[in-house]
């Protein structure tokens, strides 16, 4: 499964072999977060180096829809209410700037990557009291939205806020235009980090400052990030022979459907839900149910998931990581607005680096304290863990090798001990361990994308074990490939 942005992107060459072990700033990832960073850090002067554990961009860029905007779904009102006015205004203020210097550096250095003008609209066919209130939120902060009651969508709806001059493009050929110019040490593992010193596979590499933009933070102390973040999956289809379409809508429901048109088609995406809660029916299946009766006879080039890191009070994490530490620093918890936030990260992070004041600080400040907002969710964070410890710790399931059938996946007994199971079309068993190496819950078997997903922090593994997405930083074991005849 391979997103359209993943087909079209050639990458980059690793620029070099060897580097050298002492850098200005090392930034630990190279997604958009981590090379606009590194990118930001360098136009200030500084030498970055940048380690990847797989290449640039092999992470959530790019699986992204690359909506460039800050209309953020309906949820203005409730932040207002919950993190304050201050707060909420220096979120919109800094990703309403981001939108903008999308712009400005794509123009400035004619970089090649589909960009185009677009409203961002949020849409509902029920409740239109909710975009009403949402509408003065946003002005309140200083957004010039507007309601309407038409849309490009194939189905009627009851009410649309509109917000103009937002922007979309391909991530991927953003990300590589920048990532050339940059010393970025692909294909290695970071193990640890402390003080200075950054330990890899490929031995130890020093900075003044570190930047850990890694997606979702693997360390366990300080900062405790796995108590206030989780992740959320979500799908996507790109369609063609579809209507055309100019703007890029969401509908303003939790986990609503999201449209936008992409060169000759339109990415069709929704079904979401917290990674590792298994939905009842496949998420593409709803989703092409949904897509045929929207437009009939499309035909479905491509189809792929996605995983965003999710606060408790839906605002990001950038700045200092934790408060023992003055020169390491954090980017996570974009939400599922990684564009715009991963440009915010950047400045926020080089202003900080080099002692410049930033005003959208106090908003992304890793260290906040918002108990209002932050509570409920933290509350569900940990009864989540306690449960799926306690799943794999007490139950055991009734399943065995010889009651899955083929093409399924599942939790059984092998050889006495509880394991995950998937038994591929031609009958062969593939067993791992259901033990997630991040903090020990119980991994679930995910039949759309036919992984092993962690529902307490978001980790995710092929059938053969191997890791997809952290925090987990290694594989889990596979204990048995047994073949149809064995
Ligand atoms: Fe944290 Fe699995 S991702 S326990």
């Amino acid at each position: 499964m391979h997103s359209i942005w993943q087909t079209e992107s050639a990458g980059i060459p690793e620029n070099r072999k060897e580097f050298e072990h002492r850098a200005d700033v090392i930034v630990i990832g190279a997604g958009l977060a981590g090379v606009l960073t590194g990118w930001f850090l360098k136009q200030k002067g500084l030498r970055p180096l940048l380690i990847e554990a797989g290449e640039p961009g092999c992470g959530q860029t790019g699986n992204t829809t690359a909506k460039v905007t800050c209309q953020h779904g309906a949820g203005l009102d409730h932040l207002i209410r919950t993190v304050g006015l201050s707060r909420a205004g220096q979120y919109v203020q800094a990703n309403a700037w981001a939108v903008r210097e999308y712009e400005n550096l794509i123009r400035e250095k004619r970089i090649l990557c589909d960009w185009k003008q677009a409203a961002s609209c949020l849409y509902t066919t029920v409740d239109s009291l909710r975009l009403e209130r949402e509408q003065k939120a946003a002005n309140r902060l200083g957004l010039s939205v507007y309601l309407s009651d038409r849309t490009e969508l194939p189905f009627p709806v009851t009410g649309a806020l509109y917000l103009k001059k937002q922007g979309m493009f391909s991530p991927l050929k953003f990300l590589d235009a920048l990532a050339r110019e940059l010393d970025i040490m692909c294909h290695t593992a970071v193990l640890g980090v402390e003080e200075n010193t950054v330990f890899t596979e490929r031995g130890e590499f020093f900075a003044e400052h570190i930047v850990m933009a890694d997606h979702f933070p693997f360390r366990i102390r300080p900062g405790y990030y796995f108590m206030r973040l989780y992740q959320q999956r979500s799908y996507v289809l790109a369609l063609r022979k579809v209507q055309e379409m100019e703007a890029m809508y969401l509908e303003a429901e939790p986990n609503g459907l999201s449209f936008r048109a992409f060169p000759g088609g339109i990415l069709f995406g929704g079904c979401g839900h917290r990674a590792g809660k298994i939905p009842e029916e496949n998420p593409y299946t709803v989703l092409r149910r949904k897509a045929n009766r929207f437009w009939g006879a499309c035909r479905e080039e491509a189809h792929w998931s996605a995983q965003d890191c999710m606060t408790m009070d839906g605002l990001p994490y950038i700045g200092r990581f934790s408060s023992r530490y003055a020169n390491q620093y954090v980017a996570t918890g974009f939400g599922k607005w990684g564009m715009t936030n991963s440009m915010v990260a950047a400045r926020l992070i080089s202003d900080a680096v080099t002692g410049e004041e930033n005003p959208w600080k106090e908003a992304f400040s890793p260290q906040r304290f918002t108990p209002r907002a932050s509570l409920p969710g933290l509350i569900r964070q940990t009864a989540v863990s306690a449960k799926n410890i306690a799943l794999r710790l007490f139950e055991m399931p009734q399943e065995t090798a010889d009651t899955i059938p083929k093409g399924k996946g599942g939790i059984i007994v092998y050889r006495g001990q509880k394991a995950g199971a998937y038994k591929d079309e031609q009958g062969n068993l593939y067993t791992v361990s259901v033990r997630c190496p991040h903090l020990g819950c119980e991994l679930q078997w995910n039949p759309a994308d036919r992984t092993w997903d962690c529902p307490c922090h978001g980790s995710r593994f092929d059938f053969q074990g191997n890791r997809i997405e952290n925090p987990a930083q290694t594989d889990i074991t596979l204990s048995c490939t047994c073949s149809a005849d064995d």
